[in-house]
């Protein structure tokens, strides 16, 4: 199926693997791109030096294109910018709006520039910046997200930008692909249907969780970084927001101390990031310091594959999947759902 997504990016079918932070590592990227699809490596959970040798671990597997998600807000976007320009990689993703300059850098270097956005003025706005493309999450996504379903929200970023969009937020199978194809998309992202593959490194114990949720298990919550997050209904969320402030600013000051020693940034590096992220929004300090607290407790379920103690991040669509696939049988199935269903449709004008 070739669309705009697919010839600007070079991916053989307008399927993407979205950064997913401790999951998308050169593991799953490489099988997702030697599946044809788009695979993001997540940089933001990674060391600068972390990120180089995952980058080359990602080529030494696959010859085929990939990206990395970045954080734009990072302290060291930067540094992170010129690894991927240095290291040739053919995709920046960005998990919240990039700068006008820092596109501008990527582009010059003939980096593809497809940020995140969950809103449409931030598809305006990064659109008239430059970037190439736009990925716009609806509610239903995992992780960080916005209010607006992505029926709704995709339509109108559609029509307010002239760059292609990808959709994203509670896509799993081929008809999802032929709808948000109907919307006018380019291609569809997905986070969690590929954290649930056999390509994923997510423990054993932490994908069952996942494959035994319904759709009812899958909730929003402020109650991990102060940020609407979508994720697994744990007892540990239902702890986090029982607990008292004074408790939950505790639980964040340890948090940060240890993403602070596995992450190899400054203090005031961390300041830097929190105070980015509190930018244009009504966050308390101690929301602000808990922040930091996010990629530790996805670390505890992602890597460690603690339940109790961790931060299951995912889409609404957990509540629908059961099986893990490997990403080659996955984007196989998906191309070949949307096929038939594209033939239905093709049936229906026939009548006519
Ligand atoms: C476990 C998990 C971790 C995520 N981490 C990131 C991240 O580091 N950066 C980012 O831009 N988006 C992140 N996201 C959002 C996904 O990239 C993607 O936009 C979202 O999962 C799409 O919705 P879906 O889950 O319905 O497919 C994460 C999502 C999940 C489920």
């Amino acid at each position: 199926m070739e669309t705009a997504l697919t010839r600007l990016v070079g991916v053989r079918h307008p399927i993407v693997q979205t950064g997913m932070g401790w999951v998308a590592g050169p593991r799953l990227v490489s099988a997702a791109a030697n599946a044809g699809a788009l695979g993001v490596l997540a940089s933001a959970t990674m060391t600068l030096d972390q990120l180089r040798a995952a980058v080359r671990e990602v080529r030494a597997r696959t010859d085929a294109p990939f990206g990395v998600n970045l954080r734009a807000d990072a302290a060291d976007a930067g540094e992170r910018v010129r690894i991927v320009v240095d290291e040739g990689v053919r995709v920046a993703s960005f998990a919240l709006a990039p700068s006008r300059e820092l596109i501008a850098e990527l582009k010059a270097a003939g980096v593809v520039v497809i940020p995140s956005v969950g809103a449409r003025r931030h598809a305006e706005k990064v659109a008239a910046w430059g970037a190439d493309a736009v990925i716009v999450q609806g509610g239903e996504g995992g992780g960080h997200t916005g209010e607006v379903a992505t029926t709704v929200l995709l339509p109108q970023v559609v029509d307010a930008v002239d760059v292609p969009v990808v959709a994203a937020g509670g896509f799993f199978d081929g008809r999802g692909v032929v709808a948000a194809l109907a919307y006018g998309a380019a291609g569809v992202a997905m986070g969690t249907r590929f954290l649930l593959t056999s390509d994923s490194p997510v423990p054993d114990a932490v994908k069952a969780r996942y494959l035994a949720a319904t759709v009812r298990d899958v909730t929003v919550t402020r109650a991990v970084d102060g940020l609407p997050h979508r994720m697994l209904r744990s007892e540990l969320v239902g702890a986090l927001e029982d607990a008292g402030r004074a408790r939950a600013l505790l639980r964040a000051v340890r948090h940060a101390a240890a993403f602070r020693r596995l992450s190899g940034l400054t203090w005031r590096q961390m300041a830097r990031d929190g105070l980015a992220l509190r930018h244009g929004k009504d966050l308390s300090w101690s929301q602000v310091l808990m922040a930091a607290n996010t990629p530790m407790l996805l670390r505890s379920a992602m890597v460690e594959g603690r339940t109790d103690a961790g931060v299951m991040a995912s889409g609404q669509v957990a509540g629908v999947i059961d099986d893990l696939p490997s990403c080659a049988e996955l984007v196989e199935r998906l191309m070949g759902e949307a096929d038939g269903v594209l033939a239905v449709l093709e049936g229906f004008r026939a009548v006519r």
